[in-house]
């Protein structure tokens, strides 16, 4: 990663994230390099997608440009359009309310959990109605979503899951991988992520007709017999060998990257534990253990600092932080469609407005992170 890359802000002195890159990312590189093979047509390509499909249990693989890409894929892959309605939190990140949207689809939101930040599972049966098309599962920031009363509903009711497992590379839930739970799941490789590629994401999943009509999708839909001949309209989402390259190497570490983040997760956890006024990351529930995608932390209501406070607070120590996401229903580009309108979801708007994290990537040393608790803990004094 070039140190002008915008994920590795130059200001801070600690970054919110900095990946680690030091496995086989660079012969990898140098391989494609000297074979001349750059593209998506290179060799990388193919290794990469078979060998995360099968980390994840899932039978095909299909590499994209990002993880927003992988979304909008996975819905139009789906044949969502006008009239249909997915059910998703609001609580999330743009990328997956704008794939329903750009599908001419309308987004249906529930609230988050106040304990685990994902959507509550217990809210998506009442958001369900006879145009339900799909739900869109979102695990966030380390714990997965709760999935087994998600995956009854839509098996009951007949409804197609799109997991965004863009966070949980590593993850399981009761013991089976996140990748593994939707007819498409879909993966984001920017660098904050357990893997990265620089930017890169993968749709995965283990219908072969649904496979191949992301493969399409992600190269212009050329007719296959007649190239530059279209019945469909698709995008060029293709990812380059050179990134396949380097999410190839990363994905050899996987296990040892999950490894180093839970012990950073936990070693965080030890230094503020007993802090007053915020809310720490749940460590563990009864279907997984967190991989601490990312630290957040969640003020409470009778501390002074809110989270944009805070991380100004945090700034000034040359510490990197980033908000939390903020909910779809205070978007004001939906709220200019009308769309949201009189919705509340206060789960959601508390978390935006108290919730942050703190410097989380895998480069991040011990003495890094206790310089950030440190400066965390006289936040709360
Ligand atoms: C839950 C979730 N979905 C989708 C994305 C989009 O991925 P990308 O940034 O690769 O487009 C992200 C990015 O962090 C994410 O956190």
């Amino acid at each position: 990663m070039s140190r002008t890359d915008p994920a590795r802000p130059r200001a801070a002195q600690i970054p919110v994230n900095e990946p680690l890159l030091d496995g086989k990312e660079r012969d990898y590189l140098l391989e494609c390099i000297d074979s001349g093979w750059i593209s998506s047509e290179g060799p990388f390509i193919r290794r990469f997608e078979e060998q995360f499909a099968s980390r994840v249990g899932r039978k095909y693989g299909i590499a994209v440009c990002n993880g927003s890409a992988a979304l909008d894929a996975a819905v139009a892959a789906l044949g969502l359009r006008a009239g249909d309605e997915v059910i998703l939190p609001s609580f999330t990140i743009i990328s997956c309310a704008a794939a329903v949207v750009r599908a001419g689809a309308t987004p249906v939101l529930v609230d988050s959990d106040p304990i685990t930040w994902n959507m509550d599972a217990a809210q998506v049966d009442d958001a369900v109605t006879p145009r339900t098309r799909a739900i869109m599962v979102v695990h966030i920031y380390g714990l997965p979503v709760d999935l087994d009363p998600i995956l009854e509903i839509a098996q009951r009711r007949g409804i197609a899951v799109i997991e965004d497992a863009a966070e949980m590379h590593g993850q399981t839930y009761r013991g089976r991988p996140c990748g593994s739970f939707g007819e498409l799941s879909t993966f984001s490789f920017y660098p904050n992520k357990h893997v990265t590629t620089g930017e890169g994401g993968m749709i995965v999943t283990d219908d072969p007709a649904l496979a191949e009509r992301c493969r399409s999708l992600r190269n212009l839909c050329f007719r296959p017999e007649q190239r530059f001949v279209h019945e469909e309209l698709g995008w060029n989402l293709r990812m380059t060998s050179l990134q396949a390259a380097v999410g190839l190497a990363q994905l050899e570490r996987l296990d040892e990257f999950v490894l180093r983040k839970r012990a950073m997760g936990r070693a965080y956890t030890d230094m503020l534990a007993g802090s007053r006024g915020v809310q720490l990351p749940l460590a563990r529930t009864e279907y997984a253990e967190s991989i601490y995608w990312v630290y957040g932390l969640v003020l409470d209501e009778g501390v002074e600092l809110d989270a944009r406070g805070a991380m100004a607070r945090l700034a000034d120590e040359g510490i990197g932080t980033r908000p939390f996401f903020w909910p779809m229903h205070e978007q004001p580009v939906f709220r200019k469609r009308g769309w949201f309108k009189d919705e509340r979801y206060p789960v959601a708007e508390r978390l935006a407005r108290r919730g942050f994290y703190i410097p989380s990537g895998l480069a991040l040393s011990s003495s890094q992170m206790t310089t950030v608790a440190t400066a965390v803990k006289a936040l709360l004094q």
